[in-house]
């Protein structure tokens, strides 16, 4: 694509001009957005970027280890894997309510951000994967009651806290040009392809209190779901596809024996921007086997739903 080939270019300038020599931090989500912001402005000044990932210990199974392999082996990226999950976890316990939930991780991970920043000597730039569409709804949310869909990844406040000055490369630019960007800096397709991901995670699909074991077993039930919706070939037509573990347990048998677990609720939709969105229609045949897989390869889920709910009324999280 010649076009994201010139303006690649023409940023690659521009970031130079704006940092000099000094040196840049940018938060790193694993979204697509954050990453490709941030292999652009590593090509443009190399080591004087540091990028900082935080773990809050509600990533999906091997998502952790899969973004630091990327960052640090393919693309030589200097990175400080922060692992905070036994702090969130910790104040997370005993949390019920979602705000409450949100508010926690929202503030914690700014501390753990900072925290991190801090040990950068001589930091002058916050880098962020700013979107256009982000641009124009910052302006027209603000002072409004936070709504805005990147309210926990959006470091708001930070830079001028921290004295740092934005260097935000994609500014000018829709998601989907943010994904051509992403192949034209030579992210494979699955990366770039990615489903959208809160920025809470796991937290907002485990209604009610967050339990190591829930997690745990989150995690099993949604990756085999995914694994599923990838080899029926349909994950490009989803929008979001995730489990929710629900907070009951109910009864079941197993081969001689009765069973008493959770229940888990599959989501998936299709959207255009996540502000509306129809559940997606699987046929009766992948659902009842995707179910089943869950059902015997997982321990502690002995039922499965699927949320037909569309957007609105519902939302696509559950909390
Ligand atoms: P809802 O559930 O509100 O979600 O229909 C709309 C889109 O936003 C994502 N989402 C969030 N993203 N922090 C985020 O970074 C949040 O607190 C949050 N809540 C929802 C959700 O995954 C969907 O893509």
């Amino acid at each position: 694509d010649w076009t994201m080939g010139a303006y690649r270019e023409q940023m690659i300038e521009q970031i130079r001009a704006q940092v000099g020599d000094k040196q840049v931090i940018c938060g790193l989500s694993g979204g697509v957005d954050s990453s490709v912001a941030a292999i652009l402005i590593h090509e443009a000044i190399g080591d004087q970027l540091t990028c900082v990932f935080v773990d809050h210990g509600l990533l999906r199974k091997n998502e952790a280890q899969e973004v630091v392999a990327m960052f640090r082996d393919n693309y030589n990226i200097r990175l400080i894997h922060a692992d905070e999950s036994e702090l969130f976890l910790g104040e997370l316990d005993g949390q019920s309510d979602p705000e409450t939930k949100r508010k926690i991780i929202g503030k914690l991970f700014i501390d753990v951000f900072q925290k991190h920043a801090d040990t950068i000597d001589g930091a002058e730039f916050l880098a962020q994967g700013t979107l256009y569409p982000d641009v124009i709804e910052s302006v027209s949310f603000s002072g409004g009651p936070s709504v805005t869909i990147k309210s926990h990844h959006n470091v708001g406040g930070l830079p001028e806290k921290m004295g740092l000055k934005l260097v935000e490369p994609l500014r000018e630019l829709f998601k989907d040009e943010v994904r051509a960007l992403g192949r034209e800096l030579g992210l494979p397709q699955s990366f770039i392809g990615r489903h959208p991901f809160p920025g809470p995670g796991l937290a907002i699909r485990c209604p009610g209190e967050i339990t190591r074991e829930k997690l745990e077993i989150l995690r099993e039930a949604d990756a085999i779901y995914i694994d599923q919706i990838r080899k029926h070939g349909l994950y490009d037509e989803i929008w979001q596809a995730f489990v929710a573990i629900l907070p009951v347990r109910t009864v079941g048998v197993m081969g001689d024996g009765r069973t008493y677990d959770y229940a888990c609720a599959l989501r998936a939709v299709t959207s255009v921007d996540g502000m509306t969105a129809d559940y997606y229609p699987f046929t009766h045949d992948f659902l009842g086997e995707t179910a089943t897989r869950i059902i015997n390869e997982v321990g502690g889920i002995n039922r499965c739903t699927y949320d037909i709910t569309s957007k609105p009324p519902g939302t696509i999280e559950w909390e």
